[in-house]
């Protein structure tokens, strides 16, 4: 009897170790676990059907084995008809066979033997379990795109990306070379753009900067041939140009000299659309990048392109006369168009962001949806091919509160607005890491994990089990560790919910990831666990702490801020925007505060375009000295101070008096992300009721990238003490 039992559980536990070794990200389509393990060592031997040779020299680069022996036989083989990356990987004991159409698609099944046998050592496992995998991608486009412009990226790590993209069944490197802020690409014939436009000069007076030779570009695309990721170009037109302006001022519509950008975000001055010599310029610069680049598609940006300049330019003008054409969005089209007839003339496709729908889509162009799953939705629709990577699922540069892990997971590429045939023009999708926020060294952080859910996103079936994908994760990030991928958090490790009760706070604590142990202080006291809500009746620091598999996984604190308006009803005459609501109606006196770096932190309430103006009922008549509310400003983000906030008490909720109306004196356009309190005090006042008006500029100013745009107010805690 025990004996059975004893051969009943070294059957168990090895199957069910089998299981836990085939751990692959993405999910193949269909994969079976069967007995027994192929042994990798100087016996075996390696087959190679001729059209796999330059594949099987990257194997033999893998195995880091000679592969000459007369043992068992790893065989890479032609298959007729299977699809571009389709393939199947059977293992048995004697033989490890990968079979495909394409040299794409044995590197596909090469990949994902390289999965097997990745350890967290780095070190090549030579037991492989048994298994039989055919595995295919759901989309033909599975794409990351690099802002190699904001934040330089050197040679090998760019080549590291394309061999990670790989790894994970990716199969395009969208690299954006051209920007405000640098422009990142050798062009010959115009040498300033790499001698100006490459270097910013930082605020602090340091020169910031970089570029790819033609030697650089021909390494990394000699790099990514061998592992079949197609790298896709991005030069931006007409906007995100100043860079270029920069280099060559006659290029804009004004002809003034402008620094290369050092502020993120959009610039008014772009590419003038009246001017022939642009268009020369363009075609010069996209023959030399179509000279470097082999891909069917370059992408042509299109997007954030301000019409300022071209409303108040003569040239454009006259070219929207002279073209018939009624707007500066359909300069826009006329642009774009004409850029894509020079592509097509020469065998390429273009690609553009959504904003090359406005003012008519050129003939046969692609769009890449962005702001929303819209222009996605408007190009199939119209029988144009679109890429997917919609803001709210595959922006990598946005914090892991906008888009975690899961999030990711969830995306799903096809709207539920088109047809069968309408769906058939989704090429797939895209992840963003704009690197505005990220030089080089953070970009592993944010890329990884949410990566591997896109990854599935885009190869796997369209069936989703987060709880299967999450555990594979778990056994996957030692494989991460092994290439050297300093991964981020899943999610936000740490959130809380503070709500005020009659006289104190209840804390409830929250952990991103199942596995995280939470420790939470109060005033820097002693650690504790974190079990269950606790209540805090006093203004207090709160600090914690997460822990996963014994390491640190997190930090967080909040300033609980008990003032006599804390969790007093607030009424609003006029409503806040329902993006940017902050805690609710509770907002204004929840006693939490914004941060004053990140206006998305949930805590600010925004008001697009309207002023702002509360009534906060105290409950009864309350003596006070000090009244404090803060906004934000940031007027890259269209976010701007007021331009003035008033006070006013009642006893009755009817009629006010004005105790203070404050002026604000901070200019418009001041240099970056700030919060400004208005401030009124006054010994012995007394009211029922307050009512905080702040007035809105309205309309941004003409000095401003967006003029004629609705402004925000982003409004914080009003405090009264
Ligand atoms: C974009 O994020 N401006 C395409
Ligand atoms: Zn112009």
């Amino acid at each position: 009897m025990k004996y059975w039992l004893y051969i009943f559980c070294l059957l168990f536990s090895c199957t069910d170790q089998k299981v836990q070794e085939v751990n692959l990200i993405p999910k193949p389509q269909k994969l079976e676990i069967t007995d027994g393990v192929f042994s990798l060592s100087y016996n075996t031997n390696l087959i190679v059907d001729s059209l796999f040779y330059t594949e099987s020299d990257y194997l033999k680069e893998i195995l880091n084995l000679e592969l000459k022996g007369n043992g068992n036989t790893i065989e890479l083989l032609k298959k007729e008809v299977l699809q571009e990356e389709e393939f199947f990987l059977n293992i048995s004991e004697e033989k490890l066979k990968i079979e495909a159409s394409t040299p794409k698609g044995i590197m596909r099944g090469i990949q994902t033997l390289r999965q097997l046998i990745t350890t967290k050592k780095g070190v090549v496992k030579t037991t492989i379990p048994c298994l039989k995998i055919h595995d295919f991608p759901r989309f033909s486009w599975r794409g990351l795109l690099l802002d190699c412009c904001r934040h330089f990226m050197d040679k090998e790590f760019v080549m590291r990306y394309i061999d990670l993209l790989a790894y994970h069944k990716m199969n395009v490197l969208h690299w954006h070379l051209t920007e405000d802020q640098g422009w990142r690409v050798e062009i010959e014939k115009y040498p300033k753009l790499t001698e100006i436009g490459a270097w910013r000069t930082e605020k602090d007076g340091s020169k910031y900067g970089g570029f790819y030779t033609k030697e650089d570009i021909k390494e990394i695309l000699a790099y990514a041939k061998t592992r079949h990721v197609t790298v896709v170009p991005e030069i931006e037109f007409p906007g995100h140009s100043v860079a270029a302006i920069a280099s060559y001022p006659h290029l804009s519509c004004s002809g003034d000299s402008i620094n290369v950008g050092t502020d993120w975000g959009v610039y008014k001055d772009i590419y003038c659309a009246g001017n022939d010599t642009v268009f020369v310029f363009m075609e010069d610069v996209l023959t030399e990048v179509m000279e470097l680049f082999p891909s069917k598609y370059i992408h042509i940006g299109g997007d954030e392109a301000p019409k300022y300049r071209w409303e108040h330019c003569r040239k454009c003008q006259q070219r929207i006369t002279e073209e018939g054409l009624h707007d500066a969005h359909e300069l826009q089209s006329y642009f774009i168009t004409r850029i894509e007839k020079f592509l097509n003339e020469n065998g390429r496709q273009l690609i553009g962001w959504d904003e090359i729908l406005e003012g008519g889509l050129a003939p046969s162009a692609t769009v890449q949806s962005w702001r929303g799953e819209e222009g996605g939705i408007a190009a199939a629709k119209s029988g144009h091919d679109a890429i997917m990577s919609p803001t709210s699922h595959c922006y990598f540069d946005y914090g892991l509160d906008a888009t975690d892990l899961k999030d990711v997971y969830h995306y799903e590429p096809i709207p539920a607005e088109l047809t069968e045939d309408e769906a058939k023009h989704i090429l797939g999708g895209e992840c963003n890491m704009w690197s505005e926020r990220a030089p080089q060294e953070l970009i592993d952080s944010k890329v990884f994990p949410r990566i591997l859910a896109m990854s599935e996103v885009l190869w796997s079936s369209s069936e989703k089990d987060y709880d299967n994908f999450y555990s594979r994760v778990q056994k996957h990030y030692p494989k991460l560790d092994a290439l050297g991928v300093t991964y981020g958090f899943e999610s936000v490790p740490i959130t809380s919910t503070v709500v005020f009760n009659a006289d104190s706070f209840a804390v409830s604590l929250f952990k991103g990831s199942p596995d995280i142990r939470l420790e939470y202080s109060l005033n820097n006291g002693t650690w504790q666990d974190y079990t269950t809500p606790f209540g805090v009746n006093s203004t207090s620091t709160l600090k914690a702490r997460g822990f996963k598999n014994k390491k640190p996984y997190g930090e967080f604190e909040q300033e609980l801020i008990k003032h006599i308006a804390t969790g007093k009803k607030v009424n609003y005459t006029i409503p806040y925007n329902k993006h940017y609501k902050g805690t609710g109606d509770n907002n204004l006196t929840d006693g939490l505060l914004g941060s004053t770096e990140n206006f998305r932190d949930g805590y600010y309430q925004g008001f697009s375009g309207t002023d702002m103006e509360v009534i906060i009922d105290l409950g009864e008549i309350n003596t006070f000295s000090k009244i404090n509310t803060a906004f934000f400003q940031y007027y890259l983000s269209w976010i701007v101070l007021p331009t003035s906030v008033s006070y006013a008490i009642s006893d009755d909720g009817k009629n006010f008096t004005e105790i203070a109306n404050i002026t604000n004196e901070i200019p418009l356009m001041k240099e970056g992300k700030f919060k400004h309190t208005f401030n009124f005090e006054k010994e012995n006042t007394k009211a029922k009721y307050l009512k905080v008006s702040a007035k809105t500029v309205g309309k941004l100013p003409k000095e401003h990238p967006a003029a004629g745009s609705d402004a925000w107010i982003f409004v914080d805690e009003i405090i009264i003490n």
